[in-house]
Parts: structure tokens; sequence; C-alpha cells
């Protein structure tokens, strides 16, 4: 393993190897706009920077002398066992950062057996992703349509291509005020890369009259969001399929008492990103909250802000059950297609490896009591 970590830091000197520098690259490559789209928060994008410097207010207390020569990261969701305690999270119009997209991403997350959780708004739809990912596990995320229609033909075709859980994303019953893309001009979904779910269900097409390119946008824009959602469609969706169903949005902890009433099956604290609300908290620190009334009943996935291992463990030790990793990865996909992700994941993975030994952490599923302390 020491030659492991010797080689690789050999092999990397040429390449990027920290977050920052993989968003360099990828601005490098991109179109500004399209860059800007990724990169950017909502408003002042203050819950944007609040999603970094949360993780950077705790400090490990790690454990010694706990025998870390082999570090079983493995974690265990909805009966399923996880090689790694982290997925990939939804992230939609993947073609913007290259023009494989989301079979580039999935195909570098099957290298590691990293799960995949593919966007409503995917660039290629949800079966050719499924292809593309083969046995490795995926996920699929819903916008809830103002069509229920279309969402429930969705929930069912992904049910057909093999995905292993629903994710239905509450932080977006409409788009947040994104001031990077107001200024620019741009709308991705304008600009079709977000569409390839909408022209691959026959219910979409069907509801219709003007079936043209710009009948399909409009089409998409008028359905792809639905403000009026609420907690009644939760447990209708619930009932809809036999897949656990995750929340992904929660910050709240009444939230999280209400999702699982609503017989929820997992829980993903996350503000977006900061893409969505701003001002918000980070989904760190909203973490610790809702740990305490899920009390280890359902899973809890953080998501927002994880960047490197550090980050992955201090959310372990809060209280999360694995994380989502969001940009980093499209930054790789920016820079090198599916090299690239394969590279942003493989180092994410030895670094969560060293960071867990080193804190004295053996086995992911058994963590030992290890603190954390503000800063
Ligand atoms: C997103 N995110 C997102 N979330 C979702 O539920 N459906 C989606 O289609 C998208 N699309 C999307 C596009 C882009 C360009 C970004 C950057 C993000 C949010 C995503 O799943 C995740 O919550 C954040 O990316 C997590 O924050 P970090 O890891 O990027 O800081």
């Amino acid at each position: 393993k020491g030659d492991a970590l010797l080689k690789s830091i050999v092999s990397q000197n040429e390449s990027p190897l920290t977050h920052e520098e993989w968003e360099e690259s990828a601005k490098k490559k991109m179109k500004p706009h399209e860059f800007g789209h990724i990169r950017s928060g909502a408003g002042a994008e203050e819950t944007l920077r609040r999603n970094r410097e949360a993780f950077s207010k705790w400090a490990i207390v790690p454990r010694m002398l706990n025998d870390v020569s082999s570090v079983d990261t493995s974690i265990n969701l909805f009966g399923r066992k996880y090689d790694h305690p982290f997925l990939l999270a939804p992230i939609g119009m993947q073609k913007l950062a290259d023009e494989e997209g989301d079979l580039a991403s999935v195909r570098g997350a099957a290298k590691w057996n990293v799960p995949f959780i593919t966007s409503t708004v995917s660039s290629y739809s949800l079966e050719d992703i499924a292809e593309a990912a083969g046995s490795n596990p995926r996920w699929f995320q819903l916008y809830w349509s103002n069509n229920e229609k279309i969402s429930y033909s969705m929930l069912q075709r992904a049910e057909q291509a093999g995905y292993e859980a629903i994710v239905v994303t509450v932080d977006t019953v409409m788009l947040g005020w994104r001031e990077e893309d107001l200024r620019n001009g741009y709308s991705p979904l304008r600009a079709g890369v977000g569409k390839a779910n909408y022209v691959n269900d026959p219910v979409f097409m069907e509801s219709l009259t003007d079936k043209s390119d710009a009948g399909v946008i409009q089409g998409i824009l008028e359905n792809v969001y639905h403000p009026s959602f609420n907690w009644k469609k939760i447990e209708e969706i619930k009932k809809a399929t036999k897949l656990p169903v995750l929340l992904k949005g929660i910050l709240h902890p009444e939230d999280a008492i209400l999702a699982m009433e609503a017989g929820i099956d997992g829980i993903i604290v996350s503000n977006h990103g900061g893409r969505q609300l701003d001002g918000v908290t980070s989904s760190l620190d909203a973490l610790p909250a809702i740990a305490e009334v899920v009390n280890g009943k359902i899973p809890l996935i953080l998501d927002s802000g994880i960047r490197r291992g550090t980050d992955l463990v201090k959310a372990l030790i809060l209280g999360a059950s694995a994380v989502l990793l969001g940009r980093p990865y499209i930054y790789g996909l920016a820079t090198a297609g599916q090299a690239g992700v394969e590279q942003v994941l493989g180092n994410f993975i030895e670094e969560t490896r060293v960071t867990l030994a080193l804190s004295g952490i053996a086995k992911v599923a058994e963590m030992p009591s290890i603190k954390l302390i503000r800063q």
C-alpha cells in the first residue's frame, strides 16, 4: 500500500490534484457561461461559501493504536453493501462538461464501484446511463413534475432500467435566484442539454401539442418543477414504488420527522450545493440536529461542500452514513472525460482511506467513539 501511494505521488505531479486545481483546469476547458453555471451558487453565494467554511470549523480528535492495517470502508444501505461511504450526486446537463457527459461519469464511477445518481435532467437518457453503468449500482433522482403522469412514467422507467433507489429532490420546487446565469442570460434547459429523459418519455411526448424542438423545450420548462409539491404527494410516491425513496434537500429536523412519518427510507441533508436558497445553513451545520431526531432509524446522507477525504470523515463522525460528491467529479469530467472522473474518485478514495486510518477508524460500519471539536 505504501508503494501504491508513492507511485500515485509520482504519477500525479503533472495533473491536477486538489479540488481547486481541478476547478481551474475545468475553467480553462469550458466556455465561461457554461463553467459559470456549474461553479456558481444562488444569490450572493453566502451558502456556497458556508458549505466550505463549515468543515474547517470542526476538527478531528483522533484515536490511536487501533490497528488500521486494513481499513474497511464498506457500508450497508437498504440491505445492499457498498464498497465506499459515498455516491455521486445527481448533476444534470453533464454535456456542458464533456460530450460523453453522464455516460463518461458513470463509467468512471463503475471503475471504483461508486454508485451513480442519474438526474431527471441528465444529458443522456436514464436507460442509456443504466446500460453504460453495467452492473454498477445506480439510483434515480426525480424533480417532481407539474404533470405528475410524467414523473410516474419516469419512476417506472427507472425501475425497469435497474435503478435501486429513488431520490426525490425537495428543495427545487422552482429554480433558485442564480445571478451568474441571469447575468449571462443563460439557461442550460433552454439550450437543450437536459432533455434526454423527456424526449424519451412517451407520456411527456404525448402531452405536447407542438412536438418541434422548440415545443419540447417549452414543454420541459413548463413541467420540470412543481411549486405545489407537498407532504401528501410524498406519501403517494412512496406507495407507487417498491424501491427505497430518499428525500434530498432536508435541512430542518422537523422536516426529517415528517419524512419518517411519511415512510421515507433515507434523508439527504443538502442545500443543493448552495444553488437553491441562498442564506441557508451549511448542510454540515444542519446535520447534528437532524441526526439527533433521526436517531439511527433511517440512513442520513450529507451533501454539499464535500471536497476531500477529511470532509467525508467529519460528516461520518457527525452522524452521516455516507456523503454525496458533486462538483468535484464534474471538474474531473470537464478536464479529461472518464479518465478525469476516475482520477478524482481514485484520489478521493485513497485520501479517505488514509484519513480514516490516521483517525483510528478501521471499519466505517463500526465507528469508534471519535470526537470533533469546534475550532
Ligand atoms: C446540481 N445538483 C442537482 N441536484 C439534483 O437533485 N438534480 C439535478 O439535476 C442537479 N443538477 C445540478 C447541476 C449542477 C451543475 C450542480 C453543480 C449541482 C445538486 C447536486 O446534486 C448536489 O446537491 C451539489 O452539487 C452538492 O454540492 P457540491 O458537492 O457540488 O458542493
